[in-house]
């Protein structure tokens, strides 16, 4: 089989944007061994133009022309034969430079975020590396403050002590985004944002990133491209973690970077290989399989996600949630627009509850796990304070409104009425105790 030298899908969409300022840089892409490496292109276009569903199955995953198998082979292999030092078989030499099912996943991707190019990584933290490998002392990121913990602390803790200047902007806070974007050169947004789930336009960041000159990098791990296309409205880069909704099993860790643009796909290949940043062909194999379910898992996710949202939001003992959804939240109608199937199952909390109740709430679930990270068939529930946004300083996250009793769920395909049952009984668990504590503090006030 030769899904080498495959052909990128077919444009879907939109205008690839002029190049901004930090797509200068022009990088000669070779492989380990010196070949061409101009990035493949994987023919899709008998898939271009059927809905989600049918090119999340088919693009990529044609069956394996050697043997018919319809489920395309791992090729878990790190090496490649050659005929004649350096004439390649079928365009691959070694696998952090290449394997066909990196190959086969950036088509698949690729065709479902409706985008030219896509760059397989080992981590969503990879690609965010990869994306900013080309910045230069004292070139300039603006980014949202309501950052994924991990990406902040690679920004503030990588990047930044290596020359790159950061300014974070608060999110809604437009008139300072304005102001900071002209000579930057990439602003990098989520939405939603993790774990507060607010919703930010990206048709309005698109445009002022498109006047000032600025790449826009969108990460899409929380919304998934089944939810939302940043690409279509406008943005340069969209990012993902895939080890969340694209993986959907959590049990694998991966990343990828989708574009229109030749030259940022290249320079994410090179940087891909000049610095090992290569996912394991085995978890690329995992994260395509997912994929082809994703369109009905975020349809139940979302479903599942609403119900929940509308449970809590009822509940005498929630103060607050967080869940683009709800006709309550702020960026309601934005999310309607930007989000039109839905609004996946992440749902953020707040208990009337102390933190000390709250962490023994969250520990006591019996079908809900408590763990980091999301996306995945099972409900897991996080505390970002204490886990997933521990690397925020405490100040910092009061300051993006990141209250300490702030709880994570990421709903997954139970049914919902067992997830709300074991909300209930922890719940009813935490408030036994409570009683049991005053009960022991009145017996004591009586001996003393
Ligand atoms: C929104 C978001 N982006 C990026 C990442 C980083 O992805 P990874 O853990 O695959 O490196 C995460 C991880 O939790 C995330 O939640």
């Amino acid at each position: 089989m030769s899904t080498a030298g495959v052909l990128l899908n077919q444009p879907i969409v939109a205008p690839i944007r002029p190049s901004s300022p930090a797509d200068t840089t022009t990088l000669t892409s070779t492989t380990s061994h010196g070949s061409d490496a101009s990035p493949k292109v994987v023919d899709t276009s008998p898939h271009a133009d059927h809905g989600f569903a049918t090119r999340a199955i088919h693009a990529g995953q044609e069956p394996d022309s050697a043997t018919g198998a319809v489920i395309p082979p791992i090729y878990m292999t790190s090496t490649y034969s050659q005929e004649w030092p350096a004439q390649l078989k079928a365009g691959y030499d070694y696998t952090r430079a290449g394997n066909p099912n990196f190959d086969r996943l950036e088509t698949q991707i690729a065709s479902i975020e409706n985008a030219r190019y896509a760059t397989v990584f080992s981590a969503g933290l990879a690609a965010f590396t990869g994306l900013c490998a080309s910045l230069r002392p004292g070139d300039r990121v603006v980014a949202i403050k309501s950052l994924y913990g991990g990406t902040y602390r690679l920004l503030t803790k990588v990047f930044q002590p290596m020359g790159i200047v950061l300014d974070l902007v608060a999110v809604g806070d437009w008139s300072t985004l304005a102001a900071k974007l002209p000579g930057a050169k990439l602003f990098l947004f989520e939405t939603p944002t993790n774990p507060l789930l607010e919703v930010i336009d990206i048709q309005r960041v698109a445009n002022m990133c498109r006047d000032a000159g600025v790449m826009s990098c969108c990460d899409n791990t929380f919304a998934t491209p089944y939810l939302q296309s940043p690409l279509q409205w406008g943005i340069d880069v969209v990012i993902h973690s895939s080890t969340k909704y694209l993986g959907g099993h959590s049990d694998v860790v991966g990343g990828v970077l989708v574009t229109n643009d030749k030259a940022i796909k290249e320079r994410s290949d090179f940087y891909r290989l000049a610095m090992g940043l290569n996912p394991s062909p085995f978890d690329c194999w995992l994260v395509s399989r997912s994929i082809k379910t994703l369109a009905a898992r975020m349809d139940r996710h979302s479903a599942t996600g609403q119900s929940l949202a509308e449970y809590l939001s009822k509940h005498p003992r929630v103060s607050r949630v967080h869940f683009p959804g709800l006709p309550s939240h702020p960026d309601h109608n934005v999310a309607v627009r930007q989000m039109p199937r839905g609004y996946s199952g992440m749902v953020s909390a707040e208990f009337n509850l102390s933190l000390e109740e709250t962490k023994r709430l969250i520990s006591s679930f019996k079908v809900i796990t408590l763990a980091e990270s999301l996306g995945g068939v099972e409900s897991l529930v996080d505390h970002p304070a204490s886990m997933t946004h521990a690397s925020i300083p405490a100040e910092e996250r009061r300051a993006m409104g990141l209250n300490d009793g702030l709880v994570r769920f990421s709903f997954g395909l139970e049914d919902a009425h067992d997830l709300m049952t074991d909300i209930e009984e922890a719940l009813a668990k935490v408030l036994a105790a409570r009683e049991t504590s005053k009960d022991h503090t009145a017996t004591d006030d009586k001996v003393c």
